[in-house]
């Protein structure tokens, strides 16, 4: 069988995952053939010879069966991904941000876009919702879709450190987006919880009607006082068929399933009306848990 070939567009966090990920696991597969980025005189943490900043001779490269965007943001990506789907060649992505945005306009254009690793990392949740809602009215979804905050709130209780610092970590640890904001305010969650809601309900939310509150305001001192009476605080973001989609801190009662999932897990509760209610937890952040994401998409390709 001869390899499927890789064209890779963005080689950070995530990039380099896919790249360790293939070499290691999916090499009799898999090859990448040609990454593109934005500055081809940055050092990297792999060493790999064919990098570019072209990224549409990437697309188009007659040698690149399958596009992976792991570079962020609305443009280029969306108008590379369009091209690369009307070229007929598979596209995974991780991009929320972009996903959320675009849904129903990417769902109509055709073609095979998968975005797995966009949601929760490490955690199969789109397949496993797109396979639900075929079977079961989606009653409501509630989860930790954020491993930058997760983490930041697990550490600033347990180590009573501010919130600059903690950001600082995460940032180092590859978990936060290229601008946190995204992360700390709430952005990244509700992207994640609008792309959940758009597969319950088979159509794009607006964006301006999910209400979102970031964790700016959470101190140590509010995480040690929700301590003393038993509660845990989480940037919560939630769906339900009837009221829509929302994110802010909660503190949640020590038994709820989600008050005890910490650092970078993220973790998504699933109510339908067949199944009940079913909970996946897993590293919501991170290159290694990214990367299984993407190239769990790249496995599950036609042909
Ligand atoms: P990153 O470390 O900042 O890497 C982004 C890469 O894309 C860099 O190599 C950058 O090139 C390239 N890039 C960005 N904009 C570009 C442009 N306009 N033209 C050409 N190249 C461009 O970001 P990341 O953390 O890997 O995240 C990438 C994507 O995955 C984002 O959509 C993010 O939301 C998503 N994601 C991230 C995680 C995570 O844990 N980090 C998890 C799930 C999903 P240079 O290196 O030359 O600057
Ligand atoms: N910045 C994101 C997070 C990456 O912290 O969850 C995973 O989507």
């Amino acid at each position: 069988m001869s390899l499927r070939r890789i064209g890779l567009l963005g080689f950070g966090t995530v990039g380099t995952g896919v790249l360790e990920l293939v070499a290691k696991n999916m090499w009799d597969r898999f090859e990448v053939t040609t990454v593109g980025v934005r500055d081809t005189s940055k050092p990297r943490a792999l060493d790999f010879p064919s990098v570019t900043s072209n990224l549409q001779e990437v697309v188009d490269s007659d040698e690149v069966d399958v596009v992976v965007e792991a570079m962020g943001g609305l443009e280029p990506a969306l108008t590379l991904i369009k091209r690369a789907l009307s070229l007929e060649k598979p596209v995974v992505t991780a991009n929320k941000e972009l996903i959320a945005k675009h849904y129903d306009e990417l769902m109509a254009f055709g073609g095979d876009l998968r975005f797995e690793a966009a949601v929760a990392g490490g955690i199969p949740i789109i397949q496993v919702l797109k396979t639900l809602a075929q079977t079961n009215r989606i009653e409501s979804i509630q989860g930790i879709l954020n491993g930058t905050t997760n983490f930041m709130l697990t550490e600033m209780e347990a180590r009573g450190v501010g919130f600059e610092e903690m950001l600082t970590e995460a940032q180092a640890l590859g978990y936060a987006e290229a601008d946190p904001t995204s992360d700390v305010d709430g952005f990244d969650a509700m992207y994640k919880i609008a792309i959940l809601g758009a597969i319950a309900s088979g159509e794009q939310l607006d964006l301006d009607l999910i209400s979102r509150e970031g964790i700016r305001e959470v101190r140590p001192g509010t995480l040690a006082d929700a301590s003393k009476f038993g509660k845990r605080v989480k940037l919560i973001a939630s769906w339900t068929i009837k009221g829509g989609a929302r994110v802010a801190p909660v503190a949640l009662p020590i038994e709820h399933p989600l008050a005890r999932v910490d650092g970078p897990f993220n973790a998504v509760v699933v109510r339908g009306d067949f199944v009940g209610e079913l909970t996946l937890i897993g590293r919501g952040a991170g290159g290694h848990p990214t990367a299984s994401a993407i190239c769990g998409d790249l496995a599950a390709l036609r042909g």
